[in-house]
């Protein structure tokens, strides 16, 4: 276990001075130490989105106005970034066992919920690439897909769009071909590498694929510090939650399991989900 959480650091150390700039981890530090404010740059640099509240809640994105549907998200987002913030880490993949498990609908609320922190600046990809719904559930149909721009095809400013000024989601308009081979590409790492440079974010969060279903995540997770186990309580069995936090681990560092979709007496209707780290 040591020498795999070496390794681990190791790769991330060596991820940073590949990029030459240590990433801010506190809000606000990279305002202070360059000359332009990163707030500006987001504005000027990528088209914004209006989301339509009714198809948000049809959808099970309650985090975006904040208030008692939001809180469950917002304790999620308090305890990953004080975690995160203790270890420096800032890229966080959420995957899951199978598919269904709500990696999607927790993805888009931490975003949201991380976002109403006005001085801290998050980003969210859209990873899941072969089934990539970030962009039903908010309601858009992008001209431009994230899978492009992985592919040089595209460039991420055309392809990013901006919720309010510090979010900025990358979506995909439908499934890419050959997903394993773009997520394990060595420019793939490169590019998120170059976003980062760019843009600072002080968060990147990425919706990914069931972890047993392919092996899409296999290559990709050494580019992320950290990821969130999404179970469904109805559906994932507690081996299987076991098997899948093991293998996580030696992908990257596990900063917790959410038991997602579980129904007692006095949770909110349909929001409902425990987690432990
Ligand atoms: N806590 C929850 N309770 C009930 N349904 C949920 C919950 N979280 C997500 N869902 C629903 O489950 C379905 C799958 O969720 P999604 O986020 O797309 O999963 P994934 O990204 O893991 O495939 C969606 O219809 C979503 O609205
Ligand atoms: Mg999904």
């Amino acid at each position: 276990m040591e020498k795999l959480e070496a390794a681990l650091a190791k790769a991330r150390q060596m991820r940073q001075q590949a990029m030459g700039t240590r990433r801010p981890v506190t809000p606000g530090e990279a305002d202070k130490s360059r000359p332009e404010s990163r707030a500006d740059a987001w504005i000027d640099a990528f088209q914004e989105i209006v989301l339509d509240p009714a198809r948000l809640e049809r959808n099970r994105i309650t985090a975006l106005a904040g208030g008692r549907e939001a809180t469950p998200y917002d304790m999620l987002r308090s305890r990953s970034l004080r975690f995160m913030r203790e270890k420096e880490w800032n890229r966080l993949a959420i995957t899951s066992p199978g598919a269904a498990c709500g990696k999607t609908t927790i993805a888009v609320n931490l975003a949201l919920s991380l976002a109403r922190q006005k001085d801290l600046k998050v980003m969210l990809f859209d990873l899941d690439l072969r089934r990539p719904a970030l962009h039903r559930v908010l309601g858009q149909a992008p001209s431009v897909s994230f899978h492009e721009v992985l592919t040089d095809r595209a460039s991420f400013q055309d392809n990013g769009r901006r919720i309010g000024d510090n979010l900025v989601v990358a979506m995909n308009a439908g499934p890419a071909r050959m997903p394993a081979e773009i997520l394990q590409a060595e420019r793939t790492a490169e590019i998120l590498d170059e976003i980062e440079r760019r843009w600072q974010p002080d968060i990147m969060i990425f919706d990914t694929s069931p972890l047993l279903a392919t092996d899409d995540n296999v290559g990709f997770l050494s580019n992320v510090d950290c990821a969130l186990l999404v179970a469904a309580a109805e559906k994932t069995t507690l081996p299987n939650i076991d098997i899948c936090e093991k293998e996580l681990a030696q992908l990257t560092n596990v900063l917790g399991v959410v038991l997602n979709k579980c129904r007692y007496p006095d949770t909110l209707a349909g929001y409902d989900y425990e987690y432990y780290g």
